[in-house]
């Protein structure tokens, strides 16, 4: 059935359904979703959970932030949603225009990290286990203004001292960095999986940090999102993914999941499924500018419903037989047997000779496999 479960885990920004649909160009189309009403909502449609950042739920001065918690929660109670995740909001104000925590300003670096410490503890409060965090205000638009390596050093800073501030407090939480290209910034700094990967690995707790891959900023960058997140988890890296739609490499689109590359959105969700992920299924997107309230939800029931067409998919297509026969064929199975066998080491190899002529000939019979691949995506099988 395509009728999403809590048991499904799915899971939404409030500022999804809440966006205002305020663009670069024009004035917002719809009044802003309260959090509590988004929850309600999003309840009744079949989610889980909910991420959300601290001014999601209260203003940026904080003056009616005791009052927005107590409503947010009671919502929360009310419908059983768990917060998965959360978030902190270091873009919107004027003060973080060239960042948070690679600000050349360091004044505005130490309010950054305060205002994520006050968050954790929010976020620690409502059980949260995954803290996102994206830099989009982390980068510049000209040469000279960013000293890279600087900003990197600020950027490791950063989260050494958040590192130790969840293990000094006990908090059962950990960071999920999540990369973007560009947009807001020209050029955004740890703009792919990749970038982030290999930063994490220079970090003081590096255990504590891993990946939250968004669906439309890989392919902004022209990458393989499913590839990237095989390879995130293959690190264990994988500790959460915003799934959204992108027709290519343009502005940043956050489409309903499903919508844009629907091929991609096919092996993103085999890679899921077959990778062991066991995370909120998280959704990211923007419902168009052009929608009104009810287009709001219905843009969000379709990524789930979405989600719940490709995996019935995914898994028709992983149990058919022509398509076990079909990976033989491909001798899929064959990478999983170690090019060394136990007992040997390069002794073993250094002389080794083949007919390289003939192997050359041999087909590998890929176009079979993705024909059956596309015939369960098109729902001919
Ligand atoms: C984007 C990003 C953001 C972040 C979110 C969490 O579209 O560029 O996805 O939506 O995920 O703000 O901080
Ligand atoms: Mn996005
Ligand atoms: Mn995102
Ligand atoms: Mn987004």
């Amino acid at each position: 059935s395509h009728t999403p479960t809590p048991e499904d885990k799915f899971s939404f920004g409030i500022w999804t359904v809440g966006w205002d649909a305020r663009d670069v160009f024009g004035d917002a189309t719809r009044a802003p979703i309260p959090a509590e009403r988004a929850v309600h909502k999003l309840a009744e449609l079949g989610a889980y959970g909910v991420n959300f950042h601290d001014n999601d739920v209260f203003a940026f001065d904080e003056s009616d932030r005791d009052e927005r918690v107590s409503a947010f929660r009671k919502a929360l109670e009310a419908t059983g949603l768990v917060v998965t995740t959360a978030t902190t909001n270091l873009f919107s104000h004027p003060v973080f225009k060239d960042g948070g925590f690679t600000s050349n300003d360091r004044d505005v670096r130490r309010f950054a990290l305060a205002k994520v410490m006050r968050n954790l503890d929010l976020a620690a409060e409502l059980s949260a286990k995954v803290y996102v965090c994206w830099g989009g205000r982390e980068g510049a638009e000209s040469g000279a203004a960013k000293d890279v390596r600087a900003a990197l050093d600020r950027y490791k800073e950063a989260f050494d001292i958040l590192g130790s501030y969840v293990l000094d407090q006990g908090y059962d939480l950990r960071f999920a960095i999540e990369p973007k290209p560009n947009e807001p910034r020209g050029d955004i700094l740890l703009p792919t999986i990749g970038h982030a990967l290999a930063f994490i690995e220079e970090l003081e707790h590096p255990e504590l940090v891993g990946l939250n891959p968004e669906v439309g900023h890989e392919e902004m960058a022209g990458l393989n999102f499913a590839h990237g997140i095989s390879q995130a988890l293959w690190h264990d890296k994988l500790f959460h993914i915003d799934l959204n739609g992108q027709h290519g490499p343009r502005y940043d689109q956050d489409l309903r999941f499903g919508a844009g590359n629907v091929r991609g959105a096919f092996w993103t969700v085999d890679a899921l499924e077959t990778g062991g992920y066991d995370g909120p299924v998280h959704f990211d997107f923007k419902p168009p500018r052009t929608e009104d309230d009810e287009g709001v939800w219905e843009s969000a029931k379709a990524c789930m419903t979405n989600y719940l067409i490709l995996r019935e998919k995914v898994r028709a297509f992983r149990a058919d037989p022509e398509v076990s026969t079909a990976l033989e064929t491909a001798r899929v199975p064959e990478l999983a047997v170690p090019t060394l066998a136990p007992g040997e080491d390069w002794r073993t190899l250094r002389y080794v000779t083949i007919d390289a002529d003939a192997l050359g000939t041999r087909g590998m019979a890929f176009e079979r496999l993705d024909q059956l691949a596309l015939e369960h995506l098109y729902g001919v099988r």
